[in-house]
């Protein structure tokens, strides 16, 4: 093992897939000796790892690669070198332009290509030009990457599987992804077991479409979501496990009874549905409609009573008229939101839906997104009041903001602030909520058995 001599610094847009991704290309860079390091300035390596979803996000990347530019300028000037790398899905689709644009850029690595990461660094050290590795190579990069090596804390993210099939009129994902693949069994319960031993005690599985997991099973043959969190939930020290990003179209019975019957399985689920109009729905090629949506709800709910709900939407996709807006609002309040993520329609170069007629003009778009996200605001706010004065499980996950306050999440995803030791980190304790505040709620601890019996002594 070498020393961590050098500096490695990295920018992470998008998903939390991007997050997982991040670690784990620090994981395969640690044996070369690069350390990460909070500051551009000084760094030997710096990666962009960036995200494509919307317009907004591929812009940002090149205004930050200006940025970076001088940044290098200075390091080479001063004697030094920097290697800059950009990563991640606006690698994947626009690699080329990556270069054309910022020829001072090193590396261009696509998603599928993160275990090669150190040849790359090899070559670009050596080589006068830029690397670029865009191909979605034949090896599964999960069989290269060394083991995930420290959790950050009580929560941790794990891939199971990556990718899209499914084609969505509007989505680079399947693009910038390319084909599901689901990993085995065996290799998701190995991390889920070092995440634990490390710390952790929430996972969050993740997938583009998570719910449409078929990896090998115990018996190698292919299984599902609902007998792999069943697997995960035999850890005794993993005490709360999520997953997220679910399709509607995956949605089968063994994972709504995995909601019914283990209780490590958090009762909240992000279930995108994008519009409530069965015309949009169907030119977005979704394959499922309001009702199927609303059918699927219902059957979470008698599963699991108490579970809450969260989705995206987008409005102002190609066609989309004053009427179908107004069936997406009534699916919302159909269903009742404890929270949600809403976007104006992108046009993505490549994409079906870039090439329709029909655009929605932009006016169109804002003025159905801000009525949009008033109503899922007052739907979020009432969830977060109607909290107050229930006793609820917190899992503490670090220090507040104020000194002797400790931040968490409740079984619904909430933030909850709450006084109380650090010795509570990583524990799931008892809170009353106090107060439901728009965006978290605000607790007080139960004390414990032993001290109420001392208080009252
Ligand atoms: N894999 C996830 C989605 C990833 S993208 C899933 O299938 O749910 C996250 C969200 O971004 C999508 O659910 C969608 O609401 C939004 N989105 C994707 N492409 C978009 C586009 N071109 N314009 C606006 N929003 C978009
Ligand atoms: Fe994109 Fe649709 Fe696949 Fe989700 S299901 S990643 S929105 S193509
Ligand atoms: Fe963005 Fe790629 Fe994730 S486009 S949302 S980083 S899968």
């Amino acid at each position: 093992m070498t020393a961590n001599t050098k500096r490695l610094h990295m920018i992470t847009w998008g998903c939390q897939m991007n997050v997982y991704d991040s670690g784990r290309m620090a994981d395969v860079l640690a044996p070369l000796g690069y350390a990460p390091t909070e500051a551009p300035e000084g760094a030997d390596m710096i990666i962009l790892n960036t995200c494509h979803i919307r317009d907004r996000a591929a812009e940002k990347v090149f205004s930050e690669l200006g940025r970076l530019r001088l940044l290098k300028q200075a390091r080479v000037a001063a004697g030094g070198k920097m290697v800059l790398a950009v990563a991640g899905c606006v690698a994947q689709a626009e690699g080329a332009e990556i270069l054309a644009r910022a020829p001072y850029v090193d590396i261009v690595l696509g998603p599928q290509t993160y275990h090669r990461l150190p040849e790359m660094v090899a070559r670009a050290s050596r080589a006068a030009g830029a690397v670029i590795e865009t191909d979605f190579p034949a090896e599964d990069k999960f069989d290269f990457l060394p083991d995930a090596t420290a959790a950050s804390g009580p929560t941790a993210f794990l891939t199971i599987q990556e990718g899209c099939d499914k084609f969505c009129s509007f989505c680079v994902v399947p693009y910038t992804r390319g084909a599901e693949q689901s990993r085995p069994q065996a290799a998701v319960l190995a991390e889920a077991r070092r995440l634990v031993d490390q710390g952790a005690r929430e996972i969050t599985l993740l997938g583009q479409n998570v719910n449409g997991w078929h990896g090998a099973g115990a018996d190698g043959a292919p299984s599902t979501l609902g007998r792999l969190i069943a697997a995960l939930a035999a850890n005794p020290n993993l005490l709360r496990i999520r997953y997220t990003t679910s399709h509607p179209r995956d949605m089968d019975d063994s994972l709504i009874a995995a909601h019914r019957d283990i209780p490590q399985l958090m009762p909240f689920l992000h279930l995108p549905v994008q519009s409530g109009s069965d015309r949009i729905l169907a030119a977005m090629n979704r394959k499922h409609t309001a009702d199927d949506y609303l059918r699927i709800i219902g059957n979470l709910r008698a599963a699991r009573p108490d579970i809450a709900l969260s989705s995206d939407f987008i409005v102002g996709h190609p066609g989309e008229t004053e009427a179908d807006f107004q069936a997406t609002m009534r699916l919302i309040e159909a269903v009742g939101f404890a929270q949600a993520y809403s976007f104006k329609y992108s046009p993505r170069p490549g994409t079906p839906a870039a090439g329709a007629g029909q655009q929605v003009d932009e006016a169109a778009k804002d003025r159905r997104l801000q009525e949009l996200q008033a109503l899922l605001r007052s739907q979020q706010a009432a969830f977060n009041a109607a909290c107050a004065g229930q006793t609820v499980p917190v899992l503490f996950t670090g220090p507040g903001r104020h000194p002797g306050q400790l931040s968490g999440r409740s079984p619904w995803l909430q933030p909850v602030h709450a006084a109380g030791s650090e010795s509570l980190i990583g524990t799931v304790a008892p809170v009353q909520i106090v107060s439901g505040n728009p965006n978290s709620l605000t607790a007080t601890l139960i004390p414990h058995p032993m001290e109420q019996e001392r208080t009252q002594a």
